[in-house]
């Protein structure tokens, strides 16, 4: 089954990468660094194939699924691109706003529309999209991040409305703290402070991220729901 990653260059990426190989995907990877992700593939000795794509740019994602066709298509669609943000709301414009969205949100609209004729012609398609825990419980400063992932998460439902019929399941996966990537550009102090909201008292195991996804793959009744991982952080 082949699954197209994106942001697939990031530290959660990295660490999962391995899980979904043993699992048995065909890896697709997008990531605007290519060349540094084919050689941490073949260092590791994963066979993935890989696909310069800056998803903020539309010709970039039409390149990219022009790529993926060649490939055989694409089965399993996991938008996980995304950055993270941090601005007081009274900093914060529609400008930058606009910005966080493009990146966070719009390129999993990119890549959901142009996966989505070919999983209706083939009668099967998974879209994951990867949202976070800060969508539902902000803390100071992640309005923008927290309303693009939000956003995510409502686009998801609709998709799973409208794909209903067609043997596609839309989703998102909501992480809470997981010990990589972007986890690790937040101030110690702070990480101290949100590991004492973590009722479990320790940062996701970003491994464990696979089997949700796996899950996500192999369930064909879930759709339109949001997955969360959080070690009991937040709960709907
Ligand atoms: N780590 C956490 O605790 C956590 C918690 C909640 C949610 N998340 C979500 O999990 C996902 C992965 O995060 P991470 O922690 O692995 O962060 P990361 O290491 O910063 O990885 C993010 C990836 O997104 C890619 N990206 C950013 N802008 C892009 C663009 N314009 N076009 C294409 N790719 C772009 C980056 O690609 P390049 O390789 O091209 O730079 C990078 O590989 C994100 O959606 C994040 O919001 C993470």
């Amino acid at each position: 089954m082949n699954l197209l990653l994106t942001g697939a260059g990031g530290g959660i990426s990295k660490a999962i990468l391995p899980e979904l190989q043993a699992l048995g995907y065909t890896l697709l990877l997008t990531t605007r660094a290519a060349d540094a992700l084919k050689a941490h593939c073949e260092a590791q000795g994963i066979p993935a194939k890989v696909f310069p794509a800056d998803l903020t740019k539309e010709e970039d994602v039409h390149a990219l699924f022009e790529w993926v066709a060649a490939q055989g298509g694409v089965d399993v669609l996991v938008n996980n691109a995304g950055v993270a943000h941090a601005a007081a709301a009274w900093k914060l414009d529609a400008a930058e706003m606009q910005k966080v969205m493009d990146t966070n949100f719009l390129s999993a609209v990119r890549c959901t529309q142009l996966a989505l004729p070919a999983m209706r012609t083939q009668s099967f398609g998974r879209i994951i999209s990867i949202s976070s825990v800060v969508a539902h419980k902000p803390s100071f400063g992640t309005s923008a991040y927290s309303a693009s992932k939000s956003a995510l998460e409502g686009y998801m439902r609709g998709v799973a409305i409208d794909v209903s019929t067609k043997g596609i399941t839309a989703n998102t996966i909501a992480y809470g703290y997981m010990n990589a990537g972007m986890l690790h550009d937040v101030p110690e102090p702070l990480l101290e402070e949100v590991k004492r909201g973590i009722p479990m008292d320790h940062f996701g195991r970003p491994e464990q991220i696979a089997a949700a996804i796996d899950y996500l793959v192999k369930s064909e009744y879930t759709s339109g729901q949001t997955i969360h991982i959080n070690g009991a952080q937040w709960m709907p």
